[in-house]
């Protein structure tokens, strides 16, 4: 995989910059522009270089506008946003730019051709630029037109972010530094237990949380009431024996309209479990406190419904020790966002990705379609 500082005589050149700004719109505005934050220094080492850059982005499942994409952008660099994705309007545009300009275009995903992996859809993207730069981590293991196609039509290289997600992400399955903690939280059970398998055995030890450890608790034999849960059955008996696996001893349940911290012995069959509890936090404390690395990736609790704030308590105790950490999903980087001081989401041995499922994938897999269509 090149990178982009290997992209010889850039000047005046036409690059095509496939990013992810799939971004939460609220009331037209993006309320979140932590992945427009991540590209700027891709963005601003083209525009030195004197490129013209084209950025192409998806926003949804398709049908809406990148047009609040382009504000938000719009507050970093000066941009010009054309509301389409092809065509003359596009073809002309390209052509008045001057090195250093920056133009963004409309949401790749308003064409089936992006979806459906159109190798017509992703001819029509190349003929508009001279070099294909992937910047776009959290949706590269989407087999989508831009991701796969585009860079097998062009010169392709990886985004300053994408190394980094590479770089930083490797370190869970390449020589990890021990004692390493891998910690999972968040929901979907089945696409996240080939994860606990090879991390049971890459890591020393594995906390589970969040909805998944409602599966595990119900196949321990207890009730789980009317929690989060999967109707499946996993066959997940022999992992329990696993002397690295930490699952919570208590809970913080929604019984009767109140919170109350419960032992896991004690949910009863109307309670909700919405967090892992007080005494489970304590449990992993020393864990946090000794681990040289901390990959942890989905919240503990269920924020909307008034759990979450033993994720806020641990992520505290991981933000203050000496652990290189690792942390993805978009809750969990929101629960960081919350956190005093805001430096935190700086501290250099803390690593933030700004993927999701391409995190779970990435590390799962250690590679993802994105990055294999570079090589
Ligand atoms: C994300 O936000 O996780 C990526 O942009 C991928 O989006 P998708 O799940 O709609 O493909």
């Amino acid at each position: 995989m090149r990178s982009i500082k290997q992209i010889k005589d850039i000047k005046g050149k036409t690059v095509m910059v496939r990013v992810d700004f799939n971004l939460p719109i609220k009331g037209g505005t993006v309320a979140d522009d932590f992945r427009i934050k991540k590209t700027l220094p891709t963005i601003d080492f083209l525009q030195k270089k004197g490129a013209k850059i084209i950025l192409i982005t998806h926003l949804g499942k398709g049908g809406e506008t990148a047009a609040p994409v382009a504000d938000a952008l719009d507050k970093f660099t000066k941009i010009t946003f054309i509301p389409e994705i092809t065509g003359e309007a596009v073809i002309e545009a390209v052509k008045k730019m001057k090195g250093g300009d920056v133009i963004l275009l409309e949401n790749l995903r308003n064409d089936p051709g992006e979806k459906g992996g159109s190798a017509d859809f992703a001819k029509k993207l190349a003929a508009l630029a001279d070099i294909y730069v992937n910047e776009s981590f959290p949706v590269d293991h989407r087999e989508d037109a831009s991701i796969v196609l585009l860079p097998k039509l062009l010169p392709s290289y990886a985004g300053f972010q994408l190394e980094e997600e590479i770089k930083n992400l490797s370190q869970a399955f390449e020589n990890p530094k021990r004692p390493f903690l891998f910690i999972l939280g968040g929901a979907k059970f089945a696409t996240k237990l080939p994860l606990i398998k090879k991390y049971l055995d890459l890591a020393d030890h594995v906390f589970v949380g969040g909805a998944l450890s409602n599966d595990f608790l119900k196949a321990r034999g207890y009730e789980v009431g009317k929690s989060l849960k999967s109707d499946e059955d996993f066959g997940i008996e022999e992992l329990l024996q696993n002397k690295k696996l930490i699952a919570p001893i208590d809970v913080l349940t929604q019984s009767d309209g109140k919170l109350i911290n419960k032992k896991v012995s004690q949910v009863g069959k109307d309670d909700i479990i919405l967090d892992v509890g007080e005494e489970t936090l304590s449990t992993l404390e020393p864990f946090i406190k000794e681990a040289e690395l901390i990959l942890w990736n989905g919240p503990l609790g269920k924020y909307e419904a008034g759990g979450g704030g033993t994720t806020k308590k641990a992520l505290q105790l991981v933000a203050d020790s000496k652990a290189k950490s690792i942390i993805g999903g978009g809750d969990l980087v929101s629960v960081l966002s919350s956190l005093e001081p805001k430096s935190y989401k700086l501290k250099p041995n803390l690593f933030v990705s700004t993927g999701g499922g391409a995190t779970l994938d990435f590390l799962a897999n250690g590679t993802l379609p994105g990055i294999e269509a570079l090589k």
